[in-house]
């Protein structure tokens, strides 16, 4: 078996949101989503595949992982062993090169890399295709954190749609546009409810239907902008997709309320800075934190007015990022 293996992957923000799965157990999504890696944002893990271990060890920023998490990681890791065909355990390392007490701790980055890594660490030479299709089974966002820059994932909802059409693939390179991602963190408390709760939910609002029928329209007019490179013309829909995200979590049994009031005034004043001329709008994971994507000659700007809120507790500024890649700096 080869040597110890490490892989670097980006988190992503997504412009149209992944939110509901029709198939849970392989995490086939209810529709197509498109999405930027961030470059300021990675996750770093090394795994090793060892015949003397009596089962996997998960290590997390420099702590074993919690019950549930290690979960989630063996199950990952029990895909990957049914593929490359060997029963042995892994020791598994990972770090984040932001503070996990960000309210960013993203899955994405961390199943992208987990994914890369242990399949070359059990002898997989896998395509993007196929790591895309995989990361997915471990977190939905983590398939669009695969591939380079800018992507969309397609959700294959077709009767005959089967698991290995779910897949993300790039769209735009990474330096193919200067869009920037300025995260204000209002809250530093890791989420009450993770996005994994909330997608098993969903069909509990009485709104998916109308979201899902609007949808297409939606996806193809952001897709068509995001590829002439012209924020302006996609900021209102970005924008729309991200409050109805939240509405459908709101309105879902038992409901999820993510935004804090420090959401709602950065929404504000994002909207009023673009009333005053300045080309900025704004979208949000399954948490309060508000993402203001902007281009690149903004983003200090941008920066600079978001530090001075009281309740922004932190600003991170981030340009589009690569794909997942391998790295000869081990963590062990
Ligand atoms: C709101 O990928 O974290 O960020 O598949 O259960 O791991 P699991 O969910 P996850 O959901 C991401 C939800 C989102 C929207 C998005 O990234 O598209």
């Amino acid at each position: 078996m080869p040597n110890k293996t490490t892989a670097i992957a980006h988190s992503n923000i997504a412009l149209i949101k992944y939110w509901g799965n029709f198939d849970a157990r392989l995490r086939m999504p209810l529709n197509d989503s498109l999405s930027m890696n961030l470059d300021a944002l990675t996750t770093e893990t090394t795994v090793e595949f060892d015949d003397a271990l009596a089962q996997d060890e998960i290590v997390l920023g420099g702590e074993p992982a919690d019950e549930k998490t290690s979960a989630r990681v063996v199950e990952q890791l029990n895909r990957i062993r049914r593929e490359a065909k060997t029963k042995s355990f892994a020791r598994v390392h990972s770090k984040n090169n932001f503070p996990s007490a960000t309210g960013l701790a993203s899955s994405a980055s961390a199943f992208a890399a987990l994914t890369l890594a242990a399949t070359r660490a059990a002898g997989l030479e896998l395509s993007e295709r196929q790591l895309s299709i995989l990361a997915r089974q471990g977190s939905g966002s983590a398939a669009r954190s695969i591939p380079a820059g800018f992507v969309e994932w397609l959700a294959a909802t077709n009767v005959t749609s089967t698991s290995d059409q779910s897949y993300a693939r790039q769209l735009l390179p990474p330096d193919a546009w200067d869009l920037h991602d300025v995260i204000a963190i209002v809250s530093r408390d890791a989420k009450k409810v993770g996005s994994s709760e909330g997608h098993a939910v969903v069909n509990t609002s009485p709104f998916l239907g109308e979201r899902i029928s609007r949808l297409p329209i939606r996806y193809h007019r952001v897709r068509r902008e995001l590829l002439n490179k012209n924020l302006k013309g996609m900021g209102a829909e970005i924008e729309t997709e991200a409050i109805e995200l939240h509405m459908l979590a709101m309105t879902s049994r038992p409901p999820i309320f993510y935004w804090s009031p420090a959401t709602v005034r950065v929404m504000d004043a994002v909207r009023q800075w673009r009333e005053e001329g300045l080309e900025a709008y704004y979208t949000l994971d399954a948490g309060p934190n508000v993402h203001v994507l902007v281009e690149g000659k903004h983003a200090a700007e941008v920066a600079n007015r978001l530090r001075t809120f009281a309740d922004v507790q932190e600003v991170i500024v981030s340009g589009a990022g690569g794909g997942a890649k391998l790295s000869e700096a081990h963590l062990f």
